[in-house]
C-alpha cells in the first residue's frame, strides 16, 4: 500500500477541521473545535509535519498547501466568532455585555385626539357631567328636525352633508343629535357631555376636515340660566389652559338654542379664536322630546376637538391628525 499523497492528506484533513469549525454552534463549541484542530496538539500538527517528511522536491509545494489551509482556518474561526457573537478581541467570551440596557420594543399610543377627549371628558366630568355617546349614523330626525331645523333649511342640503343612498340616513354632522337621543331617554334634570366623531362634506385644507371631534354638553334643570353656561365654561377652559384663559361669548344663531352664541377663547401668546357654538336650548326642542319648557332650562354646547387641540400644541394643519405620521403622533404623545 502507497503512502498517501501529502496533498490529499492536507485535502482531507482540511475537509474535516472546516467541518468541525462549521458544526460548532455556540461559543463553547467553537472554542473546544479550534482547539480540536489548531491547538498544540491540534490535528494541524500532523499537516505540518508533512513539510518535513515531504520529499524534497515537493516541500515547496506541500508547505504552501499546508499553509494556505491554515489561513483559511484561522479566517473561518473568526467568522464562525462573529456569527455566534464573540468577538475575536474578546479571546472567545461573549462579548454580550448583560448589564447594558436593552432595546426597549416599540410600544403604541393612543391617538393625540383620543388621549385629548380624554381629558376634556375628565374634566367635564368633574363639573358634573355624566358621559354619554350617539350613534355616527344618524336619521334625519335626531341630526335635525328635533333640533329645530326644518325640511327646507339650507343646512339639511345633500351638499352639507353625507346622505346614505337610498337611506333616510345620513353620517351625523353635530353631536347636537345626542342632546335629543338624551332627552328622548332620561327625563330633567340632565347633565350630560357626549364626544364623538362628526361628519361634512367640505373641502379639505389645513382648517377643514369632512372628518372631526366634537364635545356636545347639554344641561336641563329648572332655572338654568345663561350665567351658568357662561360660568361652566369659563370654569372649563381654566380646568384646561390656566387661570388666564379668557373667554368671549359672541351673539350667534343656531335653530336649536336661543339665544346663541359662538364661543371663543384666548390664551398665551395667540389672539382670539373660535371653539364652538352654545346657547340656551330653543323651547321647540324640548317641545320634540316631550319636555315643558315653562317648566324646564337648559343649556347648550358644542365645541371642536380639534379645533382646542390645534391651538393647545401648536398644530398648524388638522390634516396631520388623520395622515398617521409617527413622527407627528410621537411629539404629542
Ligand atoms: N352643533 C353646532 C355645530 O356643529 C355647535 C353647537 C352650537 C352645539 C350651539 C350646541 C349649541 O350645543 O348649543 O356647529
Amino acid at each position: 500500500m502507497s503512502a498517501q499523497d501529502p496533498l490529499e492528506t492536507i485535502q482531507t484533513v482540511g475537509e474535516a477541521c472546516r467541518q468541525a469549525l462549521l458544526d460548532a454552534e455556540d461559543v463553547a463549541s467553537l472554542q473546544a473545535a479550534r482547539q480540536e484542530v489548531l491547538g498544540r496538539k491540534g490535528r494541524f500538527v500532523a499537516l505540518t509535519d508533512l513539510i518535513k517528511t515531504a520529499p524534497k522536491e515537493r516541500k515547496g509545494q506541500v508547505g504552501q498547501a499546508v499553509n494556505g489551509l491554515k489561513k483559511e482556518l484561522a479566517e473561518l474561526v473568526e467568522q464562525r466568532q462573529g456569527e455566534l457573537g464573540v468577538s475575536a478581541a474578546t479571546g472567545g467570551v461573549s462579548s454580550i455585555d448583560v448589564t447594558l440596557p436593552g432595546t426597549a420594543p416599540a410600544v403604541g399610543a393612543l391617538h393625540p385626539l383620543t388621549k385629548i377627549e380624554r381629558h376634556l371628558v375628565r374634566v367635564l366630568a368633574s363639573l358634573g357631567f355624566e358621559v354619554t355617546e350617539g350613534p355616527e349614523i344618524e336619521d334625519e330626525f335626531h341630526n335635525f328636525e328635533a333640533l329645530n331645523i326644518p325640511s327646507h333649511h339650507p343646512a339639511r342640503d345633500e351638499s352639507e352633508n353625507f346622505y346614505l343612498r337610498g337611506l333616510p340616513h345620513l353620517l351625523r354632522s353635530q353631536t347636537s343629535t345626542v342632546q335629543i337621543r338624551t332627552m328622548e331617554a332620561e327625563s330633567p334634570p340632565i347633565r350630560v357631555c357626549a364626544p364623538g366623531r362628526v361628519f361634512r362634506p367640505d373641502t379639505v385644507d389645513a382648517t377643514h376636515h369632512y372628518m372631526f371631534h366634537q364635545v356636545e354638553g347639554l344641561a336641563v334643570d329648572r332655572g338654568i340660566t345663561m350665567a351658568d353656561l357662561k360660568t361652566t365654561l369659563l370654569i372649563f377652559f381654566k380646568a384646561l389652559f390656566g387661570d388666564d384663559v379668557e373667554l368671549r361669548l359672541r351673539p350667534s344663531f343656531f335653530p336649536f338654542t336661543e339665544p346663541s352664541a359662538e364661543v371663543d377663547v384666548h390664551f398665551g401668546e395667540k389672539g382670539w379664536v373660535e371653539i364652538g357654538g352654545c346657547g340656551m336650548v330653543d323651547p321647540n326642542v324640548f317641545r320634540s322630546v316631550g319636555i315643558d319648557p315653562d317648566e324646564w332650562t337648559g343649556f347648550a354646547f358644542g365645541l371642536g376637538i380639534e379645533r382646542l387641540a390645534m391651538r393647545q400644541f401648536a398644530v398648524p394643519d388638522i390634516r396631520y391628525f388623520t395622515e398617521n405620521d409617527v413622527r407627528f403622533l410621537k411629539q404629542l404623545d
